[in-house]
């Protein structure tokens, strides 16, 4: 690699459920030593960096997205020297760690939020968004529809409502507030003197509340995330800012600001987009949306995705292509929440390994670094008769013995059931049983994660469709310096035969997953067949 390549470009992500992940000590919680116990695991995957879902203080109302001490870590998790502990191991394995930094929002039990409901005179009350109208702000629209009915509450104390862009135990801090600010930075501070390697910032576009405004994407919330990463360069070089905004791409390009902003966002509306082109067979909607993303500043890198712990969300995507997602997607209502899908990958995709592969294998291919969601790489199942998002963040599953081998507690004491279920139950789908299995889906992401970073023009390359009639083929090209890698994928359930060409390569393409040459395939003219779901990665070097 490069010695100029920054690390987050050629890399693999994995987000960690910590409560998801081992128990370590039979609480029926997974915790941070637990997690320590699987880091090898993790480098054997050949994961680069884990990005930590909340573990701070918290009433839990959502998940610790409701942090009511930032400066403590929740007790069934462990604490601060376990934390450094599991730091340190990490590193030690060449694997960083991320965590999530809730800047929009604390818990309604916060002791700012608490001393500012307390009185309007409390020195605290413009730590968050109060006003004696419920109609201010009203072009912004509601997140979490299923539950809330307006992004103001009333509080009985003070006769004023308060602000929350979720649930209404998470108000909205106020980021005009100076001290607010401030004690962000401070924030940042204490876990980058730990040690850790940046932040995934939860919730970014709606720091800053003006009126007439739909109050995302302000220019006063740019203004101050620029301020937040000038001062992580001045003092914290090589550590990283990553952005959730689920915003179209065109609005996310401006937290890349001039590469002066953050250096990783997620791409959220691909990850629809690749579901869609599966089931209709058919790579349309993935070229349209790969045309609507533009360029980005050469330090930044999209973050990609095909599932994460929230639902899957169909934000980004017409009122049309929701109501088909939810049709072909979320046929029981019980799998829909808010405006997405409560379920996991592989349920999604019916349990069909081609499918799985091949939504890996296109993701991997395209620009981005890709993130792995845990348990996504067994293929694990989801629980969607639990509440909220829980049904996506049930235990990880190790091994057949008592609660999939994640803790040794009695099952009715752990924080949520085991998957059980016929096809997904921890039986049948666990790391143990697929680790000695060359045809696993594990040793398929395996395979996936090494050639991708063994190969630095899935991470760095200029990006291009190939022209192909059929529109069941996804095919496009990544160059970089002398070489050029070709991604071709069918999306169909048809044996299709694929015949391209392609300018400016020589000889005959590497298959990189047979390590062979491609036959009957010279100087850009690519011929072949490819089997129902069945992808290739060609590679071509010329001398220079
Ligand atoms: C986005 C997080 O991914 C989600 O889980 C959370 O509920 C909201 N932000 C609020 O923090």
């Amino acid at each position: 690699m490069s010695l100029q390549t920054p690390w987050y470009k050629n890399a693999i992500f994995y987000e960690v459920n910590v409560r998801a992940y081992k128990d370590s000590n039979g609480d029926g919680h997974g915790d941070l030593q637990g997690l320590i116990q699987k880091l090898d695991y993790l480098k054997d995957l050949g994961v680069d960096c884990l990005w930590l879902m909340p573990i701070y203080h918290s009433p839990l109302k959502d998940d610790g997205y409701d942090i009511s001490d930032y400066y403590n870590i929740q007790e069934t998790f462990g604490d601060i020297s376990d934390f450094k502990l599991l730091i340190n191991e990490a590193h030690q394995r060449g694997i960083r760690i991320i965590t999530d930094l809730v800047m929009n929002h604390t818990s309604d039990q916060h002791p700012w939020f608490q001393a500012s409901r307390s009185s309007k005179d409390s020195p605290f009350r413009d730590y968050y968004v109060w006003s004696d109208d419920n109609t201010k702000y009203d072009l912004t629209r509601i997140i979490f529809l299923d539950t809330e009915e307006s992004n103001w509450t009333f509080d009985e104390k003070t006769g004023q409502y308060y602000w929350h862009r979720f649930y209404s135990s998470q108000p909205d801090l106020n980021f005009d507030n100076p001290n607010v600010r401030q004690a962000m930075k401070d924030i940042m501070k204490f876990w980058l003197d730990m040690g850790i390697d940046g932040f995934r910032a939860d919730a970014v576009p709606y720091l800053f509340e003006r009126e007439g405004t739909i109050n995302e994407n302000l220019p006063e919330t740019h203004t101050y995330l620029k301020e937040i990463r000038a001062y992580l360069d001045e003092n914290y070089p090589d550590r990283i800012l990553l952005a959730e905004a689920n915003q179209w791409p065109k609005d996310v390009l401006a937290y890349f600001g001039d590469g002066d902003e953050f250096h990783m966002g997620f791409h959220f509306p691909i990850m629809p987009r690749i579901y869609m082109s599966l089931r209709k067979q058919d790579r349309e909607s993935l070229v349209w949306i790969m045309r609507q993303t533009p360029d980005i500043p050469d330090n930044c890198q999209w973050c990609t995705f095909l599932r994460n712990h929230d639902e899957l969300t169909l934000e980004m995507v017409t009122e049309e292509e929701r109501q088909w997602m939810w049709k072909e997607y979320a046929p029981n209502p019980r799998m829909r929440l808010n405006l997405g899908i409560r379920r996991r990958l592989a349920p999604l995709l019916e349990n069909n390994p081609n499918k799985i592969h091949l939504a890996n294998a296109i993701l991997f291919a395209l620009p981005g670094t890709p993130i792995i969601y845990y348990g996504d790489e067994i293929g694990m199942g989801d629980n969607i008769w639990l509440d909220d998002r829980n049904g996506v963040r049930t235990p990880m599953q190790w091994d057949d013995s008592k609660n999939a081998g994640f803790s040794s507690a009695n099952p009715e004491n752990l924080y949520a059931p085991v998957i059980q279920d016929e096809t997904f139950g921890y039986t049948k789908i666990n790391v143990e049983n697929q680790i000695n299995n060359p045809l696993s889906l594990l040793n398929f992401m395996k395979k996936l994660i090494y050639l991708r970073k063994n190969n630095l023009t899935f991470s760095l390359g200029d990006f291009q469709w190939l022209n192909i009639t059929d529109p069941a083929i996804v095919a496009f090209s990544r160059s970089y310096q002398n070489e050029t890698m070709v991604a071709i994928n069918n999306l169909s359930d048809q044996v299709k035969s694929v015949q391209t060409s392609l300018d400016g390569v020589n000889g005959k393409p590497l298959d990189l997953w047979s390590t062979m040459p491609l036959p009957n395939s010279e100087d850009g003219q690519i011929n072949l067949t490819l089997q129902p779901n069945q992808f290739v990665w060609l590679k071509y070097t010329s001398s220079q």
